[in-house]
């Protein structure tokens, strides 16, 4: 069973601490207040660069020794951070080049955070230089839990150097066959072929190309590989001298510039940082469901292991459009909803509310005034107390028999594409709404990338799989033939990895499974729908009607209007022992539930609670060696009811959260 690190078998809780903002005296308090709110993990070192390297060349760890050791004496643990995500003024005004350059091609000034190049040899430089001492420094101190590298990658930059190592990434790719990458991106059009590597650049912003898909798609692959390559300067010597500590960086759930799935395999454990949108909506189970959706989405960058929740706001955050408050016992439930999704620890920005500068309005748990009776700090301090009643929970992971597949590179192709529309085409929002539909089931969820295997799965489902890798059909069609249930949607398949149209039409390979070919894609205008008829009940579709022919797949709902009047709008092949489920058109929340319904009662799934749950709440799964653990969340505003297999009514407060242990080979205890 696996652990986020053997030093510390419990639900950690904790978060960033800055001490280097405050006064010794106030690192008295924190440590006392830590104490009383069972914060035992504190992340240091992030954005710490100036406090400990003030000159260049001259580095003073006093501090972080000071409160390392305050914090071990008092038997709290820490995660050490390296402060890369913000280099210091006097190495920004030497080396100007380590800055960022832009998408509009102009180097931007010193100041920010996440402003670098990281294709800079004098910053790669310094990022090694800074890691070997924190690693020779603090790798064999025994509360030490982990390396945080940098923090929150992300963006891409424009630089020359950049520019460089993209065209050797390209001549890499292409295996030097410049006749290659022109065919893959399809240059003759409009003149733009290639005749040296030396003349592809960059594309996009206000002055770059936009018009060459392939080439764009392949940009961000660069940025992503060319940013992992980059945390592995860093993690290269953290990993070297101290092999023990486990290595994580903080990702952002779905943050579209970066594929995380490229990351997983530099890290030991997937940690990440959470923001709901509290603009508002709070009160409603949607923002909860998108949560829920990237929790399982970052758990999926390393199947079957445990991680951790890196960042939530204990209060209200500050970039939000409006500060809404957290609502009494809103900050319980999003703790244990992560730890329900496979989380072995919930962690905060920040432990102390900065009292200056761009954060100082953040939540934290400690707020303005210090004050212990505090309403944020007394929510914090009974999940604290409350998640060290749970050390047993630690090591046990969903393990999900749907699984749902979210890709980045399939996410590109299609924001690259001009058409079918130029409105938003709603890519994570739609793999939200099917997840959604699994979650309100009660039904844990696997979110995967198209390159994953399907071998532990009876249903997947694949919302607008637009572009897709080689293998993936026949990864498909084999998991379809082996028994399993797929359901894939409008626009998936219309193009391959170089977002190239497959030559024999739409869909493409995934045309046999399916049973069918797609011929064309009416795009409704903003408020127009189009009737459907399913089971002898209307449905209206809204945004996209693809028309389809089926060749072996059975018609099961008919498009009603329209010069398409009477063509399938759903179909469903039996291939092998399994199916495969085609969804012509964009729908809502109950044509899914009455399309999905049968499919997850052909398959076979089992539910943890019998019967339709109360709109909100769901029930999500943990299982471990010796028990399996079931989190009831009520997501509402108001309070819930539900009933056990064995009849037993179960009622829920808002946002109430409760745990129901089984043992393995025994009944359900509480
Ligand atoms: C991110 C960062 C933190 C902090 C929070 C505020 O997650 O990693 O440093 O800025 O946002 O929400």
């Amino acid at each position: 069973m696996a652990n986020l690190n053997q030093r510390l078998l419990r639900l950690w809780h904790g978060g960033d601490y800055n001490p280097e903002q405050w006064p010794r005296d106030v690192w008295t308090e924190d440590v006392s207040m830590m104490l009383d709110t069972e914060y035992h993990v504190a992340t240091l070192g992030v954005f710490s660069w100036v406090k400990l390297e003030p000159r260049e060349g001259e580095f003073d760890f006093e501090w972080l020794d000071d409160i390392i050791a305050r914090l071990s004496a008092s038997d709290r643990y820490f995660i050490l951070s390296t402060p890369s995500a913000a280099p210091p003024a006097w190495m920004s005004k030497k080396y100007p080049e380590i800055i960022r350059t832009g998408a509009d091609r102009v180097r931007r000034l010193h100041g920010n955070r996440v402003n670098y190049n990281f294709s800079s040899p004098i910053y790669q430089e310094k990022c090694r230089i800074m890691a070997t001492k924190l690693a020779e420094r603090y790798g064999n101190h025994p509360n030490l839990l982990a390396w945080h590298v940098s923090n929150e990658y992300g963006g891409a930059d424009y630089s020359a150097e950049s520019a460089t190592a993209f065209r050797e990434w390209l001549k890499i790719k292409f295996n030097h066959d410049l006749a290659a990458l022109n065919e893959a991106y399809w240059t003759a059009f409009w003149s733009h072929s290639f005749t040296d590597w030396s003349e592809i650049d960059p594309p996009g912003g206000p002055y770059g190309e936009t018009a060459v898909q392939g080439l764009t798609v392949d940009w961000r692959r660069f940025t992503t590989d060319q940013t992992v390559a980059f945390m592995e300067i860093e993690a290269a010597p953290l990993r070297a001298i101290s092999p023990h500590v486990p290595i994580t960086t903080n990702m952002m759930g779905t943050y579209p510039e970066l594929n995380y799935r490229k990351f997983a395999p530099y890290l030991d454990f997937i940690s990440w940082d959470s923001y709901p949108a509290f603009t508002g909506p709070m009160t409603e189970a949607r923002t909860w469901i998108a949560a829920a959706f990237r929790h399982d989405l970052m758990r999926g960058l390393k199947r079957g292991t445990p991680w951790l929740l890196m960042e939530y706001s204990p209060g209200s955050s500050n970039w939000y459009e409006s500060m809404a408050l957290k609502r009494p016992g809103v900050h319980r439930f999003e703790g244990w909803q992560a730890v329900a999704h496979g989380a072995d620890g919930v962690q905060y920005f920040q432990w102390r509310q900065s009292r200056g500068s761009q954060e100082q309005f953040h939540g934290a748990v400690v707020s303005h005034g210090s004050s212990r009776t505090a309403r944020v700090y007394q929510e914090v301090r009974q999940l604290g107390h409350e998640l060290a009643e749970w050390p047993e929970v630690i090591g046990s992971v969903p393990k999900p028999e749907v699984a749902l597949i979210f890709d980045w590179e399939s996410w590109w192709a299609l924001e690259a594409a001009c058409g079918p529309t130029q409105r938003p085409k709603r890519y994570p929002e739609t793999a939200t709404d099917y997840y959604g539909y699994f979650w309100q089931s009660g039904i844990p969820t696997d979110v995967i990338g198209m390159d994953d295997s399907l071998d532990d799965y009876k249903i997947v489902v694949a919302p607008m799989a637009y572009s897709l890798r080689p293998g993936f059909a026949e990864r498909i069609e084999a998991f379809v033939a082996a028994g399993g249930h797929v359901v894939l949607t409008y626009l998936s398949g219309w193009t391959d990895e170089n977002s190239l149209v497959f030559t024999e039409g739409f869909l493409g390979p995934l045309q046999t499974v399916l049973g069918i070919t797609s011929e064309e894609i009416d795009v409704l205008p903003k408020e127009a729908t189009v009737p459907v008829f399913y089971n002898n009940e209307q449905y209206a579709a809204h945004d996209f009607c693809e028309l389809i022919h089926p060749t072996t797949a059975e018609t099961v709902a008919e498009y009603a209007g329209e010069f398409y009047a009477g063509r399938a709008a759903v179909t469903q092949n039996t291939f092998g022992n399994g199916t495969a489920t085609y969804v012509a058109f964009r729908h809502d929340d109950r044509f899914l539930r009455d399309l999905l319904d049968p499919i997850v009662r052909r398959a076979e799934i089992v539910h943890p609670f019998p019967g339709e749950l109360p709109d909100g709440v769901t029930v999500q799964v943990r299982e471990g060696e010796e028990a399996t653990y079931f989190f009831l969340l009520n997501a509402n505003p108001h309070g819930a009811t539900l009933s056990t297999n064995d009849g037993e009514v179960i009622h829920l407060p808002p946002y109430g959260v409760e745990i129901r242990k089984l043992a393995v080979a025994g009944a359900m205890d509480e």
